[in-house]
């Protein structure tokens, strides 16, 4: 039987029942195999750019699942490996989220022939954030999960685009830590935001002493503190 931690079972029930679905950067393919084995997808497509990963992928797949055998693995970049269309499901986790966006933006078309995105990025989720907003795509659920000491964000994202409002900048604390973590708050929420908010304010502690501090750095630090209290006063 296929054995999934917190993460990837929660990367799992994001995948609805019938999908076919590509996992890129697969690695040991756990995910995709448990999606097999339950049934819950008929297709799925296992990718890395690492010969030595896919590797790894087919023999775990032969070894748990033997009679599912032959798999469809990939060696290749990113959505590279796919036809445009080919599945409904593409899967991204454990890849940096700077690294997600040159994959998704490399061809709008091809990237928006997909209809769902299930990303689970280990840096830059507010970056991601902006991108997928500013590319037409739209995130539709959030959640957190444990692994060890971390809380990552896990991101369900559907291919249409909502008209991105003026000003932004990707850095901008609203999407590192938008409100929408509270309207899908789970078990890990409240460690999460409250984390944050002691990093924050032990930031604008050091930079409330530095003298080199500027008053504009000085007031988007203070602006990141006061939105990470709004959210733990609504925890
Ligand atoms: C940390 S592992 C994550 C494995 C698994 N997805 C997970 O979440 O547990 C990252 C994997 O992404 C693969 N990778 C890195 N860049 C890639 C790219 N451009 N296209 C496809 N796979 C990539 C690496 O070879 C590695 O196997």
């Amino acid at each position: 039987m296929v054995r999934l931690n917190e993460r990837l079972k929660k990367i799992y029930d994001q995948v609805r029942p019938g999908e076919s679905v590509c996992d890129v950067g697969t690695d040991h393919g756990y995910v995709p195999l448990a999606l097999l084995e339950s049934g819950i997808s008929e297709k799925v497509i296992m990718s890395d750019i690492s010969a030595g990963s896919l590797l790894k992928c087919k023999e775990n797949a032969e070894a748990l699942l033997p009679d599912a055998a032959p798999f469809d693995l990939r060696q290749g970049s990113g959505i590279e490996v796919l036809e445009s269309g080919e599945v409904d499901t593409v899967i991204m986790a454990g890849m940096g989220g700077m690294l997600i966006t040159e994959i998704l933006g490399k061809d709008y078309h091809h990237s928006h022939s997909f209809k769902r995105y299930i990303l689970q990025p280990r840096k830059h989720v507010g970056r991601l954030r902006y991108w997928l907003l500013d590319n037409d795509f739209t995130v539709v659920h959030e959640d957190l999960a444990r692994e060890g000491k971390f809380i990552w964000p896990i991101l369900t994202v559907e291919s249409f685009g909502r008209a991105l409002f003026v000003n932004a900048d990707p850095d901008d604390i609203e999407f590192e830590y938008p409100l929408t973590l509270l309207d899908h708050r789970n078990e890990h929420t409240e460690e999460y935001i409250k984390n944050a908010l002691r990093l924050e304010r032990l930031k604008l502690e050091s930079k409330s002493e530095g003298s080199l501090t500027t008053f504009k750095e000085l007031r988007t630090q203070k602006h990141r503190v006061e939105r990470l209290e709004y959210m733990a006063e609504r925890l």
